[in-house]
């Protein structure tokens, strides 16, 4: 890996996991915990590039220099990626979105009844931030990176994912037992919109981290620079 050779970049990498509210106390969450995202991040700053680190509930210390912005919804979320956009040269959705919230938030704690059973919880969708920003590209030559956390036919549901959100690179975890949540290795395999098949064995985050940023600087190289 080349020496400070994101230098004169901006990147914008969000990370963690949403948290949708249904009551002063509960939220409907996930397992993240947003190494994943803090190690793209914290390989980005060593690089060189300017970094902004949109955090979804991550209990990880922050980066050193990295401007990071907590967030804790994903309709947050989402607005926190849209303002910081335009002035990225990449930008990398490693957080778990949730894809739905609570079709209604109360304002106070939601309470037992004696003798009533509990009322169905009603959800609806959140918006799709990275199919939003993949699509309505805020600066000329941006890199838009994704993730995938898949169960089952990695490749076949990777590919259709890829195309479906319109980014240019997707990494697809295989999700497993002792991989990804949590953890602090990963495996994966990145697929590009050009095609391409990078796989990344079974190590830390940070070196699956390095291999995003080379395939982004690879698309760099390739794209016109504004
Ligand atoms: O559709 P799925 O949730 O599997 O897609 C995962 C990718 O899409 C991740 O990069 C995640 O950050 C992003 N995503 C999003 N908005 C959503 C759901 C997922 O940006 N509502």
């Amino acid at each position: 890996m080349p020496q400070a050779d994101l230098a004169g970049r901006h990147v914008l990498v969000s990370a963690g996991g949403t948290r949708e509210p249904l009551d002063p106390v509960r939220y409907l969450g996930n397992r993240s915990s947003g190494k994943q995202g803090y190690a793209l991040a914290r390989t980005a700053a060593a690089r060189g590039a300017r970094v902004t680190l949109v955090a979804a509930n991550a209990a990880l210390p922050d980066p050193a220099g990295v401007d990071v912005v907590p967030v804790g919804t994903a309709v947050q979320l989402r607005e926190a990626m849209l303002r910081a956009a335009p002035q990225a040269d990449a930008v990398v959705m490693a957080a778990a979105v949730a894809d739905f919230r609570p079709s209604v938030y109360l304002a106070g704690k939601i309470k037992k009844q004696d003798g009533q059973e509990p009322q169905p919880i009603t959800l609806v969708r959140n918006p799709d931030i990275l199919a939003e920003l993949s699509t309505g590209r805020a600066k000329g030559g941006q890199v838009v990176v994704g993730f995938a956390a898949e169960t089952d036919d990695v490749l076949a549901n990777g590919r259709a994912k890829l195309a479906r959100k319109g980014c240019d690179l997707l990494v697809v975890n295989e999700v497993g037992e002792r991989k990804t949540f949590g953890s602090e290795e990963n495996e994966a395999l990145v697929l590009g919109a050009d095609g391409s098949e990078t796989p990344v064995p079974y190590g830390p985050k940070e070196a699956l981290a390095d291999t995003v940023w080379d395939l982004v600087q690879q698309r760099f190289r390739q794209l016109p620079h504004s």
